[in-house]
């Protein structure tokens, strides 16, 4: 199977199905010198993990990280890096009912139609848990980012109908939806307790802001910023919409109102507005980058759903398996390491960007 590999200077190949032995990534060009332990990665696997909230599944895995390779007394060595978080809570006798059957809204259908043949155990491949291996690998990303000053922060924006109006960090990290707004935060808990006791999920939307982004930073034609960060948002499960800065609404605005003039200030060229999110032709414009992913409903629910098996009869389906209700709260840890992988990849691809530059790191004279 193809189709593993995310990046080119900072690659990442994730590896490992849900119901497996593990799974796991291996990062090939992050750079030497990173002070970087298991800790570092581990508080963000504890972000998304499962079973810490009424709102999350009951699964409890403890997603425990091992570095195998790619340190030495405590930092990076330049050669590739190796992460193995091991299975340990499968409860594979949960799918053996719908081992033929597919799940309306999950990958069962694409994924038989085009291999002829799947784990079915959770969804092997296409499975949430697919995406730990991205967040270990995000979490290194985060540590170089956070070393040149560039801080990414994402939170859950809306839940099913309800919107958080302020956003306080701090906040986001308190309660159990992730909202940076505490009222907004408890009318959704309030709307997610209605749809477990109806056996229904909800969808959200994940915004991620991005400060501390030098200027001058993607490609202008395929490699743009934000074509990349499309293609890392929208291969997280569940996306079905991707914008940066206003985005859709940019489409009822008009020129005078979208544009970001231009201004000095202290010194700096900055924009007085920041319609675009801080991207301008495919390039960072020293803005902070506003992006937002839009989540569906948790397909797999507990309510009885008609569906068809692989000999294409038509029958009810009834899904046994632990499942989020909604999958925004642990999806937001995911938005905020693929986020943070993009930008690492573009910034080391940048590298090369410039003859004087070039000529300067080699130390050779203009
Ligand atoms: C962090 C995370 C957790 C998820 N948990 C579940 C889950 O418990 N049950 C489920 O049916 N889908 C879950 N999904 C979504 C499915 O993986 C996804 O909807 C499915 O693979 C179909 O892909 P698509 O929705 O992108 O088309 C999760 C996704 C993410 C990112």
């Amino acid at each position: 199977m193809a189709g593993s590999v995310f990046g080119n200077q900072f690659r990442i190949m994730t590896f490992g199905e849900s119901h497996g032995k593990g799974l796991g990534v291996t990062i090939d060009g992050c750079p030497a010198g990173l002070s970087l332990c298991e800790e570092d990665i581990q508080k963000f696997l504890d972000r998304r993990k499962p079973g810490q909230s009424a709102f999350t599944t009951a699964r409890k895995e403890a997603d425990a990280v091992e570095i195998l390779s790619g340190v030495f007394e405590g930092r990076t060595t330049g050669t590739p890096i190796a992460l193995l978080i091991r299975n340990k809570d499968q409860h594979s006798k949960d799918y053996s009912n719908i081992c033929d059957k597919f799940r309306p809204g999950h990958a069962d259908y694409g994924f038989f139609s085009k291999y002829g043949f799947r784990d079915y155990r959770g969804g092997g491949r296409s499975s949430g848990r697919e995406t730990a291996a991205r967040v270990a690998a995000g979490a290194v990303a985060i540590k170089i980012l956070e070393s040149m000053g560039i801080f990414v922060h994402a939170y859950a924006r809306s839940i099913g109908p309800v919107t958080a109006e302020t956003v306080d960090l701090e906040e986001a990290k308190k309660n159990p939806v992730c909202m940076p707004d505490a009222k907004a935060a408890k009318m959704a808990g309030e709307f997610l307790e209605k749809c477990i006791k109806d056996q229904d999920s909800a969808g959200g939307v994940v915004e991620c802001v991005v400060t501390g982004m030098p200027a001058g930073v993607g490609d202008p034609v395929f490699g743009k910023l934000d074509a990349l960060l499309a293609q890392a948002i929208m291969s997280i499960g569940a996306v079905k919409g991707f914008e940066v800065g206003d985005g859709f609404l940019s489409a009822s605005s008009t020129g005078s109102r979208n544009n970001d003039a231009f201004a000095v200030r202290e010194g700096r060229i900055t924009t007085l507005t920041n319609h675009c999110g801080g991207i301008l032709g495919g390039i960072s414009n020293g803005e902070d980058i506003v992006l937002r992913a839009a989540f569906k409903p948790t397909p797999s629910i507990a309510r009885e759903q008609q569906t068809v098996n692989e000999a294409g009869e038509e029958l009810p389906i009834t899904i046994h398996g632990r499942h989020d209700p909604i999958i925004v709260p642990r999806a937001v840890v995911v938005v905020e390491t693929m986020t943070a992988i993009t930008l690492v990849d573009a910034l080391l691809s940048n590298m090369g960007a410039r003859l004087d530059a070039i000529i300067k790191f080699y130390g050779r004279e203009l």
